[in-house]
């Protein structure tokens, strides 16, 4: 058959349910040393309301398999009563009902792509999410058809003692040949993409939960031998998840058994499989000397992300992948609400909105932007994107904000309630959210179909105890979408007098009351100085009358929605909020615009008193944080929240604040002003740096974490302090030396990496005796590749060059693949976007070659490639010619092939 050249897109309107439901499915894996035969057998139903224009036709998925055999209730058939090509089996004579039988081989050995069953050291595992499945046995790999599992694993008698799949063990079996074989059963009907299987010799720890309705149900998490303690961390989190599920969402967990296996060779995090979730080692394992606090915080909200998926995403599924925030997104905010509530929620909230700034807001203004909900696409794979996952969470949470706590839950409730056992869609939910609640989300809609990040121009005006705001929200174009209606978002904003009391709301109380008026509505949710104003309409304005001075505006609390301000930049206003606004992440806020501002000032070599203002902001904070340093007012969460507030934004943070890229002067200003806080204030870094040190054993906890944070941003800091280096090599060296944890050994070593003073052969003894200390830990060592790719000093691509070389090089791990070449490509930008164009030769060079082995990791590490709009013109040029490089080639993965045409804007996406 002859088959295309390019690759086809698929797309949303033409979306038609299934002709045939596979009411259950029975698989029997054999597996043995470089081949494993699958026996599925299906029960197939033609569905009553299939249109199709061959009724009796049966296409399959299936891509990669050796077809050995098809039966139809018992029958073999014939080569001329199916056809199968390179990606389906198709029937061409199928009765309304029956059983299906087919015999397929695969080699899972061979699999580098690490999709479908593959082997990761010595274990066997799965990873079917979107559609692995189908290079597994031929099926009907999509969301919408739900089928009870049956599995049986066959194995020789040694080797592999652990033989898992989804849902109850229900046989244990000693075959007649001596070979194992294990049966599991799973009562939940689900979708293919939601199977999984794991074999191997690991060992395991296990732990019990008892339900809200008094269910025992058992919790084991799997790793190899040599990783099994640092399992506990993660077992903890499991407990804190479930019982968090059930009291926020009312979820009870429904299997009697719950298990986790930790796995080397991962592409993504972890996955939700039903009952039996897989997880990147990355994200599951956690010791004090093997994970950062960060690290910790990961495993943890990992966990609970996969676990959360239980019902939001399985028992609750998604209708076709164009629905994948669905569960994604909502699953998304579930876990940063469960972080939240068992950490720092506002630091929670402060990261979540860098990352969404730093990472989605470019693809939501570049070539490959796409609305939550995307209409077209060629591979699914590169449509797990931050705009699918975080602007996803960003839009649910507006309608938790719309409705309020209370009524969010009663939509929360009917939408589990009504669509239990279902496959669904993003339009089930937000109906869900309506009829629970009779509201009309009609407009809020535009959220789920149109792209593009909204501005909210604000104007104020202040006369005679009156101020009149006014937000004006346009949207920029997008690739199809070249105009854009009015969103339905809220507000939050609060208004500040002189002395940093709230004068709105009920927070109002003292002073003479401050009126509003408006067209909009505006409601004060939480009793507190804080109204949510619900912008509709292209214009909004507010009145304010009876105040007594001009006021300072706090215009997007908690980042109610996720848009650019524009027109709110008053250096007095955001000063006076970075002090004293009652939100943190509001005053995070500010200080971050007022560091931005200071950037590219000095940039343009015009530091003027906006610097000397942020230098005098910063020594009060200073001041205000080693405050919160003394013992009995130590407060974790405004440590943590000035720990976020002193650091400065990362450079691609910065990038992102500028109508054009300035890539070396971003670099260079944001240095100098680093080095002017390091050199000013050097002695209150100190201070702060000891008043923060820890005592005791290593603990990830919300106190500790805090100290630790500041304390290496002060470290980070002082590092700068040219005058000063001796005294500050020594105590970085002294910190590296005596950490007992990962976080602090760590930033002293990505401090001796940059620390100019030091003598270049100390410098590589330092570097050298952390990779002999920490060699067989793997997930250090991936530390160590990555905090090395990110090194600044010239020469950075020569010596990423030398460490592909070292010998724990691995090209065929994710995790080691990603921390080279995502500390180079895309933490040190100076250096990737060299102006000889070698950066972006190089990640060509290295996406054509994983192309080869693992195309949804090439596709990946593509996306520096994809985000060259704003770019000076002349690394635009060297950008399009990496990519046409890339795209000359033959034979390149449709995952690849996608984010190349998409991005040089020569393909729309329908082939
Ligand atoms: N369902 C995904 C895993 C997945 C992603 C499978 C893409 C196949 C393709 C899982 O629930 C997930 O979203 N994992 C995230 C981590 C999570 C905390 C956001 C991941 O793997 O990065
Ligand atoms: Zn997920």
């Amino acid at each position: 058959m002859w088959k295309d050249a390019q690759p086809s897109a698929t797309k949303l309107a033409e979306y038609r349910p299934p002709d045939y439901r596979i009411t259950d499915t029975e698989l029997s894996f054999e597996i043995a040393e470089g081949v494993t035969q699958v026996t599925s057998t299906l029960q197939v139903e033609r569905a009553a309301e299939s249109g199709a224009s061959e009724p009796n036709e049966l296409r399959l998925d299936g891509q990669d398999l050796e077809l050995l055999s098809v039966e139809i209730d018992g029958r073999r058939l014939s080569e001329n009563e199916f056809a199968v090509d390179d990606d389906s089996l198709t029937l061409f004579d199928v009765p309304a009902r029956c059983s299906l039988r087919i015999v397929t081989r695969i080699h899972p050995e061979q699999n580098t792509a690490l999709e479908g069953l593959y082997r990761s050291k010595s274990m066997y595992c799965t990873q079917c999410e979107a559609q692995g499945f189908r290079k597994i046995t031929y099926y009907l790999d999509r969301p919408d058809v739900l089928s009870r599992f049956t599995t049986h694993i066959i194995t020789a008698a040694e080797g592999y003692p652990v033989t898992l799949s989804n849902g109850n063990l229900t046989a244990d079996e000693r075959l007649e040949d001596g070979r194992r074989r294990v049966t599991w059963h799973d009562p939940f009907p689900k979708p293919s993409y939601l199977f999984a299987l794991v074999a191997g010799d690991l060992d395991v720890i296990e732990d019990v939960f008892v339900t809200c309705s008094g269910r025992n149900v058992v919790l084991k998490i799997y790793s190899e031998a040599h990783n099994i303690d640092q399992c506990h961390y993660a077992m903890s989190a499991l407990k804190r998840a479930m019982r968090w599920d059930e009291q926020a969402y009312g979820r009870e967990y429904d299997l009697d058994i719950f298990m986790i296996v930790a796995v080397e060779d991962f592409n993504m995090g972890a996955m939700e499989n039903k009952g039996l979730n897989i997880f990147n080692t990355s994200c599951v394992l956690a010791a004090p000397d093997t994970a950062t606090d960060s690290g910790y915080q990961r495993v943890e909200a990992v966990v609970a992300h996969e676990y959360f998926h239980n019902w939001s995403g399985n028992r609750v599924t998604c209708r076709d992948w164009f629905q994948l925030s669905l569960k994604e997104g909502f699953t998304v905010l579930r876990d940063a609400e469960f972080s939240a509530a068992m950490n720092s929620p506002t630091v929670k909230r402060i990261e979540d909105v860098s990352f969404l700034r730093t990472f989605q807001f470019p693809e939501d203004g570049g070539p490959l932007a796409h609305p939550i909900r995307p209409d077209s696409y060629i591979e699914i794979s590169n449509f797990y994107t931050t705009t699918v996952y975080e602007k996803g969470a960003e839009v649910v949470r507006m309608i938790r904000t719309l409705l309020g706590d209370g009524r969010f839950r009663q939509g929360t409730d009917l939408y589990f309630d009504r669509h239990d056992g279902q496959a669904v869609t993003t339009e089930d939910f937000v109906a869900a959210m309506e009829d629970a609640n009779a509201v009309d989300l009609g407009q809020f809609r535009r959220w789920y179909s149109q792209a593009g990040t909204p501005n909210i121009e604000i104007q104020q005006q202040y006369a005679d105890g009156t101020l009149q705001v006014t937000f004006t929200q346009s949207c920029p174009a997008t690739p199809g979408q070249p105009e854009k209606a009015p969103f339905h978002l809220p507000l939050a904003i609060g208004l500040l007098d002189s002395q940093g009391r709230e004068l709105l709301g009920d927070a109002s109380g003292g002073s003479s009351p401050v009126r509003v008026s408006t067209d909009a509505t505006v409601e004060n949710p939480n009793g507190d100085g804080t109204l949510v104003v619900q912008l509709k309409d292209p214009v909004t304005t507010l009145r304010f009358d009876g105040l007594q001075a001009r006021p300072v505006l706090s215009p997007l609390r908690g980042f109610s929605a996720p848009v650019r301000l524009q027109g709110f930049s008053d250096g007095d206003d955001l000063r006076f909020l970075a002090e004293h606004d009652s939100d943190g992440f509001a005053r995070w806020d500010a200080i971050r615009q007022l560091q931005s501002r200071s950037i590219h000032l000095l940039r343009e070599d015009a530091p003027g008193d906006e610097v000397a203002g942020l230098v005098a902001l910063y020594r009060r904070l200073l001041d205000a944080a080693l405050g919160a340093a003394v013992p009995d007012t130590d407060d974790a969460e405004q440590k943590a929240i000035y720990a976020t507030m002193l650091a400065l934004p990362g450079e691609s943070y910065l990038h992102e604040q500028m109508a054009e890229i300035d890539v070396d002067g971003v670099h260079r200003s944001r240095d100098a002003l680093l080095a002017k806080l390091s050199a000013t204030l050097f002695d209150q870094w100190l201070a702060l740096y000891h008043a923060n040190t820890t005592s005791g054993p290593y603990r990830p906890d919300p106190t500790d974490m805090a100290r630790r944070s500041l304390k290496n941003v002060a470290l980070h800091f002082l590092g700068m302090a040219d005058d000063e280096s001796e005294q500050v090599a020594e105590l970085i060296e002294a910190q590296f030396e005596e950490a007992d944890n990962l976080t602090d050994r760590l930033a002293a070593l990505r401090e001796i990496l940059e620390l100019r003073g030091l003598n270049e052969n100390r410098r590589s003894a330092l570097i050298d005796s952390f990779y002999d200390a920490w060699k067989d830990e793997k997930l250090v060592v991936d530390q160590w590749f990555m905090i090395q790719g990110a090194r600044r000093a010239p020469g950075a691509l020569a010596r990423v060059l030398e460490l592909e070389r070292h010998p724990a090089f691995d090209r065929l791990n994710p995790n080691r693949v990603r921390a080279l070449y995502g500390g180079f490509c895309g933490q040190n930008l100076l250096h990737f976007h060299a102006l000889d164009g070698s950066g972006y030769a190089f990640l060509a060079e290295r996406v054509l070659d994983l192309d080869d082995t693992n195309p949804q990791l090439a596709a990946r590490l593509l996306t520096p490639l994809t985000r060259w709009k704003r770019l000076d013109s002349q690394r635009q040029g060297l950008v399009r010619k990496a990519l046409q490089r890339i795209g000359s080639n033959e034979g390149l993965s449709p995952d690849v092939y996608e984010l190349v045409f998409k991005s040089l804007g020569t393909q729309e996406g329908d082939g």
